[in-house]
């Protein structure tokens, strides 16, 4: 059943929207000769423009989404035997730099039907060595952010959003990356905006954004007169070759995430009457910018379930991934073997006798991961993309509810 269409992708051209903007700046910077960011125009200007794009008063470009989570911890200055509460669903760039400040990632259950952390889930972890909460607004869904900064504000404990994947997203008319005392984005090839690498770090703190600046550049800082090696830091500057593709990307972004959220309308609307297959919901009061668009199959209406679907969809020219990340990060060999800094055992030996996690202590993510059902999703998603997946999502279910020999139920 070939109808010729084939989804966009946001690993090449199909799915991307590189243009003259980009070129014409990447020329620039090729012809000044000048590709340091530090001594260069681009980079520069990508941190006014995506500061003033998000209405915060800094933002300090790096080098990845990790370094800009790495480069926020560091800001806060999260140190040795510190706990850091973080959610286990989500990218180990943004779990490893915990760890490389010596401090402990402690892990927050999510909400089985967003998969993001939530102030509960974050209540049940916060200990007197709480130094930092981590929110990460997961497929750029934003996670229920008052009550979280109510109990953050309460205990005195900075929140550092990782926005990773929620370019736009907004909570109460706010942006996310906005809301905390510092966030970090990702300008990875997959976001919504992107130079192939790249990051950066928001804040409205004055000393947060300093303290960003020169850690990220070997504790050296070059506004100084008298620069000196001000702290231990690390190199994680963005090149001009970067900069001039973030400052292009970040010119079209309104256009595109405009493009994600409206389209995304559209397959909610085609998926409305699927048995068994709903989006993840999205507060009332919140604006979810669709990094991807995770569903949550149930299980019990669509035999085999989002491993299933996932097959017969390939097959019908959709690909999806099922279960997203499949297991929470702190099941992975690092953690559960501990494989950090030779045999040292650190930094949990800073702690004590700091327990392995036990997955039946995350409820939330044990239903939460066995359920989604994440498709890919870009800027040039449109409505005839749309329609396809709503149609190929109703012949994969269809398929598998007759070839399992049950009735199909009540649209869900
Ligand atoms: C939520 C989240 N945080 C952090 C990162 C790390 O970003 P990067 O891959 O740019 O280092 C990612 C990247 O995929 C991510 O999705």
């Amino acid at each position: 059943m070939s109808t010729g269409i084939v989804l966009p992708s946001e690993r090449d051209a199909s799915g991307r929207s590189f243009g003259s903007e980009e070129r014409a700046l990447l020329l620039e910077v090729l012809e000044s000769g000048i590709l340091f960011g530090p001594n260069g125009t681009k980079v520069r200007a990508f941190e006014t423009e995506i500061a003033a794009l998000l209405g915060t008063r800094h933002a300090r470009a790096v080098s990845s989404g990790s370094a800009a989570v790495h480069t926020a911890l560091a800001a806060l200055d999260v140190g040795p035997g510190e706990e850091v509460i973080t959610t286990p669903i989500t990218d180990m760039g943004a779990i490893s730099p915990i760890l490389c400040q010596g401090a402990i990632p402690v892990f927050a259950d999510v909400d089985p039907q967003t998969l993001n952390i939530t102030a509960n889930t974050v209540a049940e972890r916060v200990s007197d060595r709480t130094r930092a909460i981590i929110v990460t607004h997961l497929f750029g869904n934003p996670c229920e952010m008052d009550p979280i900064m109510k109990l953050a504000t309460e205990r005195n404990i900075p929140v550092l959003e990782d926005a990773a994947q929620s370019y736009l997203a907004k909570y109460r008319e706010r942006y996310v990356g906005t809301l905390g005392q510092i966030a970090a984005f990702s300008l990875q090839q997959t976001k919504q905006i992107t130079c192939g690498e790249g990051g950066f770090v928001t804040t409205n703190s004055e000393a947060l954004a300093r303290r960003a600046r020169v850690w990220a550049d070997k504790g050296w800082n070059y506004d100084s007169e008298a620069a000196d090696h001000e702290f231990l830091g690390l190199n994680y500057r963005m090149s001009e070759l970067q900069g001039a593709v973030a400052l292009g990307q970040v010119r079209k972004l309104t256009a595109m995430v405009e493009n994600r959220v409206r389209v995304a309308d559209v397959l909610r609307r085609g998926l409305a009457d699927v048995a068994g297959v709903r989006p993840v919901p999205v507060s009332s009061h919140a604006v979810a910018t669709y990094w991807r668009f995770p569903l949550l199959i149930d299980s019990e209406v669509v035999p085999g379930g989002p491993a299933a679907l996932a097959g017969e969809l390939k097959s019908l020219g959709v690909w999806s991934t099922p279960n997203y990340i499949r297991y929470p990060a702190f099941m992975c060999r690092q953690f559960r073997e501990r494989v950090t800094f030779g045999q040292s055992d650190h930094p949990y030996s800073l702690h004590g006798d700091y327990p392995l996690e036990d997955i039946d202590d995350f409820p939330g993510c044990k239903t939460g991961l066995a359920s989604v059902l994440v498709l890919p999703w870009t800027e040039r998603h449109n409505d005839t993309h749309a329609a396809f997946i709503a149609d190929r999502m109703t012949e994969a279910v269809d398929r598998l509810v007759r070839d399992a020999g049950q009735p199909t139920g009540e649209s869900g």
